[in-house]
């Protein structure tokens, strides 16, 4: 289960109407279109691990866990500080770590789903008991911002839990990942990898950005979380009127909707903050989780489903009987 958990929002914020400035577009397209009002972007110079670190320990210090007693670390995302090493063993340095294994999921903005699985198996196979998982991005530095098709869309933060050992029925009660290749052009950084290393070329053609087919990526999401709710809701065992509340990945408030629609459940249960971060990849989820916990609306024994979808194509689900009070009633 998650014993504690923490944040990291960069405090620079970017309004729609800052972004009036940048390309051609408006304050009314982006919220009708997208539910969003603004993003936070990290100043030059910060990276993907400062935020996680600045999450990572928030997390700790409200579990009470010291960072010398974790197990692992596990970091999603999608933009990691470099290629190599992986962003999870930097955090393991700066934390002061020693004794945990330290490595990075890449599935776009499904990797915290995706790194809160590993986690749940490692916990449950007796291989840790001590786990932090990080979802952390500064997409702010793959976004083209003179492309109004992306740059609208996105925004930096980060978010971690520490997860250890609970009774069973407590905590993670199941979860559903899953994967198409096939659709991986709909959503690519192109260079920088072995297929188009970096070269003048590359970067002359923006090769280096985000690039995405919005529409065809909507599909997608619109198709895939109703299923992926109710598919872990059932491998649960548990009924969609009893989940308290709903943490999607917060990419287009349009998509949430259809969602709740689509599974005939009330949009009251959805939680959103869309309209102040936009799409913070990996982080999403787990920001969206604090949040939803620090303004009371999760309580201990509450049911939740978290949801996400991304790049590769991926998504995945889990569902979670909450064990953690308050920040009101947490010491
Ligand atoms: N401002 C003004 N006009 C715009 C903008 C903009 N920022 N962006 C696009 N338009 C225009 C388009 O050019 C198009 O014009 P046209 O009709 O003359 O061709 C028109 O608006 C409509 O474009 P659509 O793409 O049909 O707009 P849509 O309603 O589908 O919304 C959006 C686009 C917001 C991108 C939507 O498709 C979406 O949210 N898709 C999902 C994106 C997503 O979730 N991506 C993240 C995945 S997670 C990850 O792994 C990072």
């Amino acid at each position: 289960t998650i014993v504690g958990i923490g944040k990291a929002i960069p405090s620079k914020v970017i309004t729609n109407h800052d972004l009036e400035r940048l390309v051609n577009t408006t304050d009314e397209w982006i919220v009708t279109r997208t539910g969003i009002r603004e993003r936070r972007v990290v100043p030059d110079g910060v990276t993907t691990s400062d935020l996680g670190f600045e999450a990572a320990t928030e997390a700790l210090r409200d579990a009470g866990v010291d960072a010398a007693d974790l197990d692992l670390i596990i970091v999603g995302t999608a933009t990691p500080d470099m290629i190599l090493p992986a962003t999870a063993c930097i955090l393991q340095d700066r934390l002061g770590a020693r004794h945990a294994g330290a490595f990075d999921v890449s599935a776009a903005c499904t990797s915290w789903v995706y790194a809160a699985a590993m986690a749940h198996g490692y916990i449950a196979a007796g291989l840790a008991e001590n786990v932090l998982v990080v979802g952390a991005e500064t997409l702010s530095k793959i976004t083209n911002w003179r492309d109004r098709d992306t740059c609208v869309l996105f925004g930096d933060s980060a978010a971690a839990v520490v997860m250890r050992p609970a009774p069973v029925g407590q905590g993670f009660l199941s979860f559903v990942l899953g994967a198409d290749g096939s659709g991986g052009s709909l959503l690519s950084l192109p260079a920088g990898g072995s297929r188009a290393p970096a070269s003048f070329e590359t970067v002359e053609r923006g090769l280096h950005y985000l690039q995405m087919n919005g529409r065809e990526v909507y599909k997608f999401a619109v198709r895939c979380i109703p299923r992926a709710i109710a598919s872990v809701a059932e491998q649960a065992g548990i009924a969609l009127e009893d989940v308290a509340c709903f943490i999607p990945h917060q990419a287009n408030i349009r998509i949430i909707d259809a969602a709740a629609e689509r599974l005939g459940q009330p949009r009251e249960k959805f939680f959103v903050n869309v309209e102040r971060y936009g799409n913070t990849s990996s982080a999403s989820v787990p920001v969206a989780l604090y949040e939803a916990w620090e303004e009371g609306r999760i309580a201990p024994g509450d049911l939740l489903i978290l949801v996400a979808f991304g790049g590769g194509l991926t998504w995945g689900a889990c569902a979670l009987r909450w064990t953690k009070a308050g920040p009101q009633t947490a010491e």
